[in-house]
């Protein structure tokens, strides 16, 4: 079992200037046409982040890519999925996803992208754990960086709940 950390890790506020941030930086370097976030963490950040494109072309689109199941651990096996009519042949894509642990998903939805067609591929992501890491890939974009930790909130999430918290959270094993 676990339970909440008794101070968030990063509050509301601080998610917010980082957000800004992230997405003044991306505008400035990366010339895209497409947004693909991956369900279902990303949700809340994608939906703040392409607040601040100032290019009202920009599509977004999610697709699901899921491989924690209910565990607190990555499985390594990629189950992609709402994929079906997936149309960015041609595209340049920005991949946003909200956390990069293994590194396992990254590498796969780039790849994914990449054979739908993908002019170009570039990801993005809220939070990297680095001690985990089994891929070899990093994030052309970075919010904040952390060594390790089981982080919830802002759409990450254990078991599917704590998604909703505007802030976030490191869970603790209970003693
Ligand atoms: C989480 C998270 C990332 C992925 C990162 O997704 O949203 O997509 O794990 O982990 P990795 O770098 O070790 O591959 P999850 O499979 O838990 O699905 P979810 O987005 O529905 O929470």
């Amino acid at each position: 079992m676990y339970k909440m950390s008794l101070m968030p890790l990063f509050t509301a506020e601080a998610i917010q200037e980082m957000v800004q941030l992230l997405g003044e930086k991306i505008a400035r370097n990366y010339k895209f046409d497409t947004i693909v976030g991956l369900l279902t963490g990303s949700f809340v950040f994608v939906s703040d982040l392409c607040r601040h494109f100032p290019d009202p072309k920009i599509k977004v689109l999610f697709i699901k890519a899921s491989s924690y199941g209910d565990s607190t651990e990555s499985s390594g096996k990629l189950d992609v999925s709402l994929a079906k009519d997936l149309d960015i042949s041609g595209k340049k894509v920005l991949l946003v996803d909200d956390i990069l642990d293994t590194g396992l998903t990254l590498q796969g939805m780039v790849k994914f992208l990449q054979e739908k067609g993908a002019a170009e591929v570039r990801s993005c992501v809220l939070l990297e754990k680095r001690a985990r890491r089994k891929a070899d890939i990093k994030a052309d974009f970075v919010g904040f960086s952390i060594e390790d930790g089981f982080v919830v909130g802002y759409g990450l999430d254990c078991a599917g709940e704590y998604r909703t918290m505007p802030d976030i959270w490191t869970l603790e094993p209970e003693t």
